[in-house]
């Protein structure tokens, strides 16, 4: 992030994240990523173990300026050199999305510059051209997030998603979550439960497996169901303290983050065979999982297939993502949105661009 890569070719985009969280602003300039700064209201939510969305909107509205002049320092340009300004426009919660949307059109319309707003599970898939380059087209995508867990086939990020499969329930990092705090751990629970699962044993517990016999075979072969894991997990821990008994944690973690990760990396291999495509991309804060990492790639390998996976602090929600997938747009000579452009909290999946 200094000034000669801020001069190498490529339009000079930046990107503006609040569908959660984190206040995002990340830029770049072709597929060189100059700044990624992030301001996380995550601690002012741990005490209600789960984000407060009024709570969250006014961490961004507090956070947007500062994270803004913190993004322009680190890569070392003005808001005037920009060519473009991108923003997730959905799904996400609405409050917190109006706060982004409302900042990116205000400096494209005071700079002069196109604004395009962005679907952020297309932003998930598009942030991996800042560490690897080009996307492979097309190429699979499994999203996996806190609100979100879903395989995508992706001929084109600027332009043409597919939805393979959703979950059905809960979201992958939902799960996460919700089996920390069974196990008295902090929120978000997923980083915790991945520390505590390398101390335990994946083949301790006999956790379902949703989705996965032959009779989901045909109509849900790439949907995914977490909530039967999850209470699953639940029941165990209850009748393990009723009977007196210590809870293992780190078994217990190890057994379901295995359980959950044999299921997303075996649809996501199954996916790439029945589409005919070789490159899988595993994004979204679940994807940060170092067993989802090492499992995926090897059954990856034995099939004969590459993956692609940005470093961890990449997969969780971010500005580079936005900035990454504006640049791609902009080089690709999509039009940009209207200045009117909504925030549209369940922006469908398949809608790339608002
Ligand atoms: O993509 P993200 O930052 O925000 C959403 O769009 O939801 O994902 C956050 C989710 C949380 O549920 C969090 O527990 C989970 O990602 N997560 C993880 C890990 N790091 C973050 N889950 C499992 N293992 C991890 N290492
Ligand atoms: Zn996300």
């Amino acid at each position: 992030m200094n000034a000669s890569s801020a001069m190498s070719p490529g339009p000079l985009v930046l990107g503006v994240e609040t569908s959660c969280d984190e206040t995002g602003i990340g830029i770049v300039r072709g597929h060189t990523l100059l700044a990624d700064a992030i301001a996380s209201s995550v601690d002012e939510h741990a005490r209600f173990g789960g984000v407060v969305p009024e709570v969250a909107s006014r961490a961004h509205l507090e956070a947007m300026v500062p994270t803004l002049q913190r993004a322009c320092d680190d890569a070392g340009v003005r808001l005037r050199d920009l060519d473009a300004v991108a923003v997730t426009s959905g799904p996400g919660l609405a409050g917190a999305l109006l706060v982004g949307v409302a900042a990116a059109k205000a400096l494209s319309l005071s700079l002069g510059i196109p604004l395009y707003g962005v679907n952020h599970l297309s932003a998930h898939v598009a942030v991996d051209v800042v560490e690897h380059g080009p996307l492979p087209e097309p190429v699979v995508a499994l999203l996996v997030s806190g609100g979100h867990s879903n395989l995508l086939l992706v001929p084109d990020v600027t332009h043409r998603v597919t939805s393979l499969g959703a979950t059905m329930d809960d979201a992958a990092g939902e799960a996460f979550d919700k089996v920390a705090r069974v196990l008295g751990l902090p929120f978000p629970g997923g980083p915790h439960i991945d520390r505590a699962a390398r101390d335990g044993s994946t083949v301790a517990i006999d956790f379902p497996r949703a989705l996965t016999g032959s009779r989901a075979t045909e109509r849900h072969r790439f949907d995914f169901s977490f909530s039967g894991l999850k209470t699953a997990v639940a029941r165990w821990v209850q009748l393990r303290a009723e009977s007196g008994q210590a809870v293992p944690v780190a078994d217990v973690a190890a057994s379901f983050q295995e359980a959950v990760v044999d299921v997303l990396s075996a649809k996501a291999v199954d996916a790439c065979r029945v589409q005919g495509v070789e490159h899988l991309l595993i994004g979204g804060g679940v994807a940060a999982n170092s067993r989802l990492r090492v499992v995926t790639q090897e059954r990856c390998q034995a099939a004969g297939l590459t993956m692609r996976v940005p470093r961890p602090g990449l997969c969780t929600d971010n500005g580079a993502m936005v900035a990454a997938w504006g640049s791609l747009a902009v080089a690709a000579g999509r039009a940009p949105s209207a200045l009117d452009l909504p925030a549209d909290s369940s922006q469908p999946i398949e809608q790339i661009r608002a």
